[in-house]
């Protein structure tokens, strides 16, 4: 495989698009919870950058969980195997939880996330946040209740999303052409 570098990187979302998408779903979900306490689920490590801008917008009583799970390797295309790194979370039975993604892609990290929560725990209410959603990749039935943008089938990197570890610094969501 070549090796990537910055200059091959195609900007799909300033960091500004990105900060103003994240404050309107702010407001829809202060707007939705009221002063409900809420529980974000982060699941690291890509949806790091995306958790923290959000929990700043948001309002209500708040707690944060990080779990961590992978299903990349370090190539393009998602394997459909979710592997669950470190999933330990507290009692969430009779919680709002909200799980934060950066992005569903297959979608199977998603279902295997809310499955396992179903499983665990009877929560007063479980939804499901994505930055960014790949509906044309979609393997598994399953939608986030939001979302920020709706994205072409492209391997993105920057604001959390890797590329074999790298790019997740970067302040925008940018593109490698394959
Ligand atoms: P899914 O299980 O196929 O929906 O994939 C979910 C995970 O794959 C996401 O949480 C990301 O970490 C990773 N992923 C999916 N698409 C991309 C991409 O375009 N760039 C980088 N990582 C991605
Ligand atoms: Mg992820």
């Amino acid at each position: 495989m070549k090796k990537i570098t910055e200059a091959d990187l195609k900007v799909l979302f300033t960091e500004e698009e990105i900060q103003n998408s994240i404050k309107v779903l702010g407001d829809k979900l202060n707007n939705d919870y009221g002063s409900e306490e809420l529980y974000l689920i982060c699941v690291l490590k890509g949806s790091i950058m995306f958790t923290v801008d959000l929990s700043k917008y948001l309002k209500m009583p708040l707690r944060m969980e990080f779990i961590r799970l992978s299903s990349y390797g370090s190539g393009f295309a998602s394997t459909g195997k979710v592997n669950a790194v470190d999933i330990s979370l507290p009692d969430l039975n009779a919680k709002n939880v909200l799980i934060v993604e950066d992005i569903i892609d297959t979608g199977h990290t998603a279902r295997f996330l809310v499955d396992f929560i179903r499983h665990n725990f009877k929560t007063k209410s479980l939804k499901f946040c994505s930055l960014l959603d790949k509906k044309v990749k979609r393997e598994v039935e399953i939608d986030p209740d939001y979302y920020g943008f709706e994205v072409d089938d492209k391997f993105l990197v920057g604001y959390g999303l890797d590329y074999d570890g790298y790019y997740r610094n970067l302040p925008y969501i940018g593109y490698i052409e394959t």
